[in-house]
């Protein structure tokens, strides 16, 4: 983002490289606060063919710190007629209201939010359309949606890989639940994707005996 002239560069080579196919681009408010050239490069995104922005509401030297701003994606999106996506820090159905309302986006994408928590996409949906929030998810039927990821994610990498990588899904899809802390030093030790899979059944088991809906507890969330 610092160098706005290589941008269009790029945009042109990439667009023209592939006259078939929408390309879109995602960036962020800027390189750091005094230089947010969002809109500069939203322009030179559009002139360049570019079908659709998303917009992450943080600098580049921002990082991951501080909160996402969404007032650069606000005037992006008054700038340029190709549909603009707002990102950074949808976590809530009500959150994501807020951000479509405040930034008049045509959507919204979200990250880290959905990692354990693929049926907030169905909270928000349903939000949007009624102005009320879905009971909280079930038990049983995270349950069934881990299991089924853990299978993929097994077929998809191989046993050897996918049994590492599902390490970090599992402790996404548990955090903050009663016994979750356990339940992810546990998964550090069991050397097989059969015990790894028994592991978070019986641990799915245990909550659901315990309660229909998830229960988080508060230390475990911090603890996560
Ligand atoms: C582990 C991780 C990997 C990411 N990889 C990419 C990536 O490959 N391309 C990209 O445009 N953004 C990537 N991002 C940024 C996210 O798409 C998103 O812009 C950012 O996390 C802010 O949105 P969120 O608050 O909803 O997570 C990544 C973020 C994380 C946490």
């Amino acid at each position: 983002m610092q160098d706005e002239e290589q941008v269009g560069r790029i945009l042109d080579a990439v667009v023209g490289a592939v006259p078939n196919t929408p390309v879109t681009l995602k960036f962020r408010t800027g390189w750091n606060l005094a230089n947010k050239n969002a809109p500069t490069i939203a322009r030179i995104a559009e002139s360049a063919g570019i079908r659709a922005v998303a917009i992450h509401g943080r600098t580049r030297c921002q990082q991951y710190t501080g909160e996402a701003e969404y007032d650069t994606i606000a005037l992006v999106k008054t700038l340029i007629r190709i549909p603009v996506i707002a990102n950074g820090d949808i976590t809530t159905p009500e959150k994501a209201k807020h951000v479509l309302d405040v930034t008049g986006a045509d959507g919204i994408m979200i990250g880290r939010a959905a990692q354990g928590r693929p049926w907030l996409f169905r909270e928000i949906e349903h939000y949007l359309k009624t102005g009320e929030r879905l009971p909280p998810a079930q038990v049983t039927e995270i349950h069934e949606i881990l299991k089924a990821h853990l299978i993929d994610l097994y077929a998809f990498y191989g046993p050897e890989t996918g049994f590492k990588i599902a390490r970090k899904h599992i402790s996404w899809y548990t955090k903050g639940l009663v016994g979750s802390a356990a339940v992810r030093k546990e998964m550090n030790v069991l050397p097989s994707i059969e015990q790894q899979m028994q592991a978070v059944n019986e641990f799915f088991i245990r909550q659901a005996e315990e309660n229909e809906y998830l229960k988080y507890d508060k230390e475990e969330a911090l603890a996560a």
